[in-house]
């Protein structure tokens, strides 16, 4: 059974191994201070940035982070899911899943507009999940570094 819940201090120590083997899967290396400053924005109710974890049998399986933005296009704040990892021991159990599943349900609940996200065009596996909620748009992204 997957429960889905906010990040709360008690599970920094966790998240940071996640987050680790998150930037692995990326091959990147964030410095400390952009991790620490992104955690504490994720226990910071006032941050538009969210953190949700994924617990399994009372162990944290994985975990989504998210950026609540206004848009041009709605009355409504759209919701962009910026990173979702799930540990590589929960893969294939569904946690990756209930971890989307939760910020629709959030975003029905709260009136957000949308909930968007990327991925890499060849990240098969994600995919293959994501095909399940929705079909991708054929919009490209443009990225310059400042
Ligand atoms: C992508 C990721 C989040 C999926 O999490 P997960 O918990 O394994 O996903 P789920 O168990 O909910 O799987 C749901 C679906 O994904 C696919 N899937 C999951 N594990 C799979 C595997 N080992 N092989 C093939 N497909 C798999 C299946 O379609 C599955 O649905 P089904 O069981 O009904 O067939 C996880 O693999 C991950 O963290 N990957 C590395 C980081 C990453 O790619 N993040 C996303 C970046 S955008």
């Amino acid at each position: 059974m997957t429960l889905v819940r906010d990040i709360q201090e008690a599970d920094a120590q966790d998240w940071r191994r996640l987050w680790a083997g998150y930037n692995d899967f990326y091959e990147s290396s964030l410095p400390t201070e952009v991790t620490e400053h992104t955690l504490r924005n994720l226990l910071d109710p006032a941050s538009s940035l969210i953190g949700r974890i994924a617990e399994m049998d009372g162990r944290v399986a994985g975990f989504s982070v998210s950026v609540l933005h206004e848009s041009s296009w709605t009355t409504s704040p759209t919701c962009y899911l910026e990173d979702l990892f799930v540990d590589p021991d929960f893969r294939g159990g569904g946690v990756g899943r209930a971890l989307i599943q939760d910020l629709i349900d959030l975003g029905r609940m709260r009136g957000w507009s949308q909930l968007y996200w990327v991925t890499r065009a060849t990240n098969e596996r994600a995919r293959r999940l994501y095909d399940k909620f929705v079909q991708a748009d054929n919009f490209v992204r443009y990225r310059l570094t400042l």
